[in-house]
């Protein structure tokens, strides 16, 4: 029989660490990740498949909800068919048995499937380009996305120790955190949007106005839903509906993985909450830092300043 994704954690329970990070291709991986990479690099999409593409904490979970919902025509119900990491599953997680691996999932799915990634575009296994798969990119601004992740790593047992505030800053300016550096995330996706046909998203932009948004990633997707839906698929993807369904709110994800008494997963969900967390000083540091870093690259980004 086959284990429930909650039932797969608790049975792992006894391995679960923080991994530490090794590089792959120059990107800092959790070593989970980066010893099976092979696998991972030669996964080959179905030209159907969607590929939702995030910087950690950028807006992902929402984003996968929203596509379930606009591909299931606004039925609740049937987005409540398991929770997201099961219906839309991680390209490139691996964790301890008997959890299964994103690829595992995968494997017994039919496309069209919605894959999860938050590789840099240089690491996306290269079948999503030959097979010309859709890929929504979902971007948020440098400090709040900074915010989130730090949070994240508080509560998420299998990431390495966030350490404090102030060193934190310093490694996600360095590009030191897992996955890597948001800077080369943000632009090497940006760079390639129009190549490949990427829809790229700002979180700010869905927070303004999530009606436009959920309608411009209809659109992408070639889908046609009622108005009526589009309002039904802005109410369910709230911040607060999104935080009271089980099947959204990492619950599925127990402690000793996710420890939400720490830090829930659906935390704030804000713009400018970076606002509570830096220093006048460090804010200057980092806008000085973040000047130098995105040179020659104008990626509209909000609420940064
Ligand atoms: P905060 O930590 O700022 O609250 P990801 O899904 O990529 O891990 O991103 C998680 C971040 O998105 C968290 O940010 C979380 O609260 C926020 N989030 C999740 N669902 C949301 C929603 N429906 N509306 C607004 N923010 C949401």
């Amino acid at each position: 029989e086959e284990l429930s994704f909650s039932e797969a954690i608790l049975r792992a329970s006894g391995s679960i660490s923080r991994f530490p990070l090794i590089p792959v291709r120059g990107v800092p991986l959790m070593c989970s990740i980066a010893n099976n990479w092979d696998s991972v690099w030669s996964f080959c999409p179905d030209p159907a498949d969607l590929l939702i593409a995030t910087y950690p904490k950028a807006g992902t979970t929402w984003t996968q909800e929203i596509v379930d919902l606009l591909l299931h025509n606004g039925d609740a119900e049937a987005c409540k068919r398991a929770p997201t990491p099961v219906r839309s599953p991680f390209l490139e997680i691996f964790s301890p048995p008997p959890i299964p691996s994103g690829l595992d999932y995968l494997k017994n799915m039919d496309p069209p499937r919605i894959i999860k990634t938050h590789l840099p575009f240089q690491l996306v296994p290269t079948g999503f380009w030959e097979n010309k798969c859709k890929v929504i990119y979902v971007s948020r601004n440098a400090k709040d996305n900074l915010v989130s992740y730090f949070h994240f790593d508080c509560m998420n047992m299998t990431q390495p120790e966030p350490g404090p505030w102030e060193g934190y800053i310093s490694k996600f300016m360095h590009g030191e955190l897992s996955w890597g550096s948001w800077y080369d995330h943000v632009k090497g996706y940006w760079a390639e949007r129009e190549k490949r046909n990427i829809l790229y998203l700002f979180y700010e932009d869905m927070k303004e106005n999530p009606r436009r948004e959920v309608e411009r990633i209809m659109r992408y997707l070639d889908l046609s839903v009622s108005d009526e839906v589009i309002s039904r698929i802005v109410e369910l993807t709230s911040f607060k509906n999104m935080k009271e369904n089980p099947m959204t709110n990492y619950s599925c994800v127990p402690p000793p993985v996710f420890d939400q008494s720490i830090s829930p997963f659906m935390r704030k969900g804000e713009v400018g909450d970076w606002r509570n967390h830096f220093t006048p000083e460090q804010s200057k540091m980092f806008d000085e830092d973040y000047e130098k870093q995105m040179k020659g690259v104008n990626i509209p980004f909000r609420d940064l300043i």
